[in-house]
């Protein structure tokens, strides 16, 4: 069967990949439309070699859709999805807004595509862009020793703050590279060329950022256990695409290197490196894969039942847009979307 699609945000970073991964994963589409700002109207954005009109979106917009792949700001995705949802489409949602919403689906289709079959709302959500090569790497040790706690420093690519994000770096790194003054950031939080900063400089009472916060409570939804704790760091490093995590796992019985390898080389999604053949996951190689890389699998030499990797995974593709085409293609196969 093929099925009629809208890609909401399709002039965004995210919106961007999603037109290039539904072509390449060969979507079944019948129709597609491309929806963004009013300040779009008018634009035109290329889907399988031929050229499409973005559209303002509007709740007219919406009539036919069966599938919504959104990838709007927060607000805007609080205000359209439902609208979307009302007029018949499944939506597969990429903003932070219907993540922690008990009726809606937070879905990794590797860990619990399952979940796609409680949709209540008419929305699933797509989690945050840590969280979701996190449980990926994670879900297939958690089967063999049952996750206690998780320790995570990741390091985020500029890209993560959307086509903003990627253009404010590049001009800081021009400048930089060149020895010149660094112009004024225009979308991080400081100065990224040739320096880390932190994601946010708002803080909770506990002084997490909400970035840290999302990886806390979006990792125990998907893995299906609000008993694991989740102590996150997260920092913005200059680097164009892909998303780094220094991870340490505690379990509640010990777990093996070896039993860990032997499980994450057969895991779904998964692609092991070796470091003894001197591989090492690399945002530059992590780059346009929708796979996620995981390295330096090791024992915690302070904790016996506690191992420690390196995962990397392109923030645009498998922490947003190749997610979601995968969730769209589940509720296709499962015969949830007909
Ligand atoms: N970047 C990542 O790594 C990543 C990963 C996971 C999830 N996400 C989430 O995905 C969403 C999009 O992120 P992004 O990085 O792609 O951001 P982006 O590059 O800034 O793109 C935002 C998109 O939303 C559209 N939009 C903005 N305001 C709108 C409005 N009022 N009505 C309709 N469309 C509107 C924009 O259209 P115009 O061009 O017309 O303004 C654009 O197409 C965000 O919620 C983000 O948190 C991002």
């Amino acid at each position: 069967m093929s099925v009629n699609v809208a890609v909401v945000g399709a002039t965004g970073a995210v919106g961007d990949l999603m037109r290039r991964v539904l072509a390449e994963r060969h979507f079944p589409v019948k129709t597609i439309k491309f929806l963004a700002s009013e300040k779009s109207a008018g634009k035109t954005v290329e889907f399988a070699g031929k050229s499409y009109p973005v559209e303002p979106i509007r709740p007219e917009a919406f009539a036919g859709v069966q599938i919504v792949l959104s990838s709007t700001p927060s607000s805007v995705s609080k205000e359209y999805s439902p609208v979307a949802a009302r007029a018949g489409a499944i939506v597969v949602d990429n903003s932070s807004a219907w993540r922690m919403d008990p009726d809606c689906p937070l879905v990794v289709p590797e860990v619990n595509a399952d979940q796609l079959h409680h949709i209540k709302k008419g929305i699933v959500a797509n989690p945050n862009c840590v969280a979701i090569p996190l449980c990926v790497a994670l879900k297939p040790l958690h089967d063999l020793g049952t996750i206690k706690r998780i320790v995570v420093s990741t390091y985020q690519s500029s890209s993560g703050k959307g086509a903003k994000g990627l253009a404010d770096f590049e001009a800081q790194l021009k400048a930089w590279a060149g020895g010149g003054p660094v112009p004024a950031p225009t979308a991080h939080r400081a100065q990224l060329a040739g320096n880390i900063v932190t994601l946010d400089w708002t803080l909770d009472p506990n002084g997490y950022t909400e970035e840290e916060n999302k990886v806390i409570n979006e990792t125990r939804k998907i893995l299906g256990d609000a008993t694991i704790g989740v102590s996150p760091t997260c920092v913005r490093v200059p680097v164009k695409v892909a998303h780094c995590e220094s991870i340490n796992v505690e379990f509640h019985r010990p777990v093996s290197v070896a039993a860990a390898k032997a499980a994450l080389a057969t895991a779904p999604g998964v692609v092991l490196l070796d470091e003894t053949k001197g591989e090492f996951p690399q945002p530059i190689h992590a780059e346009g894969s929708d796979h996620t890389f995981v390295g330096r699998v090791r024992q915690d030499p302070s904790h016996p039942n506690a191992l420690s990797l390196w995962v990397v995974a392109d923030n645009l593709r498998k922490g947003a847009a190749s997610n979601a085409v995968q969730c769209a293609e589940e509720l296709v196969k499962r015969g949830i979307v007909k």
